[in-house]
């Protein structure tokens, strides 16, 4: 197991951690009530084990479950697991327990960035895009009908428990996407990873064991870790870096409505998108694009769009989002694997011509 500290908390690594759960928050010191709070899919798999590992510890958690899916980050959903928290009697020594993907880990950790103004939020990421991505940086929200993560919170976890073993009952689509923000943290921060990853055996990275998969999902909680260190609300542009292949990404999503493509996929598509404008404003040499869009193919990634794809409906997204002023847009690009800055000159026809591509 390996244990990292960053920010506020600890991030554990490791593999058999789910049964540690107890043990680990007794270490932390927390004393009061627990809620676990995690998805219908999830739940059935590891809720039992979780909360049996509390028990044993000494603490009584209530499991919350709520139904898989997007749809339930809302701002309903978390007022009605707040009223469940305070019909049993939860006060501000209580904590939470996400258990789940991002989803959950958003829902969770806003819940308890509220609860008495702020009670401690243990997370257990159980996506791979969760344990490399979600779970780091301390933001948690819901959505609204009008757009994603348009309120919420920063709330540091206390603790961030990987247990790489629940990995193994993660649909393949859901596992690939993981790797499509491995591969954009590879782009904008760690070439070397980026060879790694040439090299990646896909098909043994699950095997029990995997010391590779543990080191990898190590290296990519340090990357975000240190990016989000320099701007952890988001203020100053330095953790913009981490929203390369977003733009596009996030239209594509939306354009979908949010059906036609897992966030990982649509990602992987700007990314595509993203090299083709690095191409052109950043000078990355078109071997290197070409090496990117190779890497996304390997993990099953897509990197061009369906024939029927609306892509009207992308560029009006762009437009509806960014804010384009004298017709350009800050857009992240990579002048070559392993870097990304942020440039203020790329035009609505930069974004045209690339998707031509897709
Ligand atoms: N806070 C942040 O910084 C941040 C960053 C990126 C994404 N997000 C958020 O993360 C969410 C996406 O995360 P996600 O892709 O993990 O989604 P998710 O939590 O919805 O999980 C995806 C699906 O996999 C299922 N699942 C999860 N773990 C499983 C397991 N071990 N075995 C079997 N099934 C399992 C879930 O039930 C769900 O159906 C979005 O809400 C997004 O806004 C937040
Ligand atoms: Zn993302």
């Amino acid at each position: 197991m390996t244990a990292l500290r960053e920010g506020a908390g600890r991030i554990l690594i490791g593999e058999r951690l789910l049964p540690q759960t107890g043990d680990k928050c007794r270490t932390l010191g927390l004393r009061g009530r627990c809620a676990i709070i995690s998805d219908s899919n999830v739940a059935q798999h590891f809720a039992a084990c979780v909360s049996k590992s509390l028990v044993s510890s000494g603490f009584r958690p209530i499991l919350i479950t709520i139904r898989a899916g997007e749809k339930s980050k809302t701002l309903e959903q978390a007022g009605a697991i707040c009223d469940r928290m305070i019909a049993a009697g939860f006060d501000r020594q209580s904590f939470v327990v996400g258990l789940g993907g991002g989803m959950t880990g958003d829902l969770s950790g806003f819940v308890a960035a509220i609860y008495h103004r702020g009670i401690p939020h243990i997370q257990i990421p159980t996506t791979l895009l969760a344990m490399v991505d979600s779970s780091i940086g301390g933001k948690t929200g819901v959505d609204t009908r009008a757009g994603k993560n348009l309120i919420g919170a920063f709330h540091q976890p206390s603790l961030v428990i990987n247990d790489v073993d629940v990995l193994k009952t993660l649909p393949p689509r859901q596992f690939n996407q993981g790797f499509a923000e491995i591969i954009k943290h590879a782009v904008i921060a760690d070439a070397k990873m980026f060879r790694i990853l040439q090299s990646w055996d896909a098909s043994s990275s699950l095997a029990s064991g995997s010391l590779a998969l543990q080191s990898l999902i190590k290296r990519n909680i340090q990357i975000k870790s240190r990016i989000v260190a320099k701007d952890e609300r988001d203020r100053t542009g330095q953790r913009a870096l981490l929203n390369f292949g977003h733009t596009v990404g996030h239209a594509i999503e939306r354009a979908g409505n949010y059906r036609k493509f897992l966030h990982g996929e649509a990602v992987s598509l700007g990314i595509v998108a993203a090299c083709a404008i690095s191409v052109k404003r950043a000078g990355l040499r078109p071997d290197q694009r070409a090496a990117i869009v190779d890497l996304l193919e390997r993990f099953e990634l897509p990197t061009r769009l369906p024939p029927k794809f609306p892509r009207k409906k992308i560029f009006d997204a762009i437009r509806f989002d960014k804010k384009f002023e004298g017709g350009k847009v800050r857009f992240v690009v990579t002048p070559r694997i392993g870097t990304a800055r942020i440039t203020n000159d790329v035009t609505l026809n930069d974004i045209r011509e690339a998707m031509k591509q897709l």
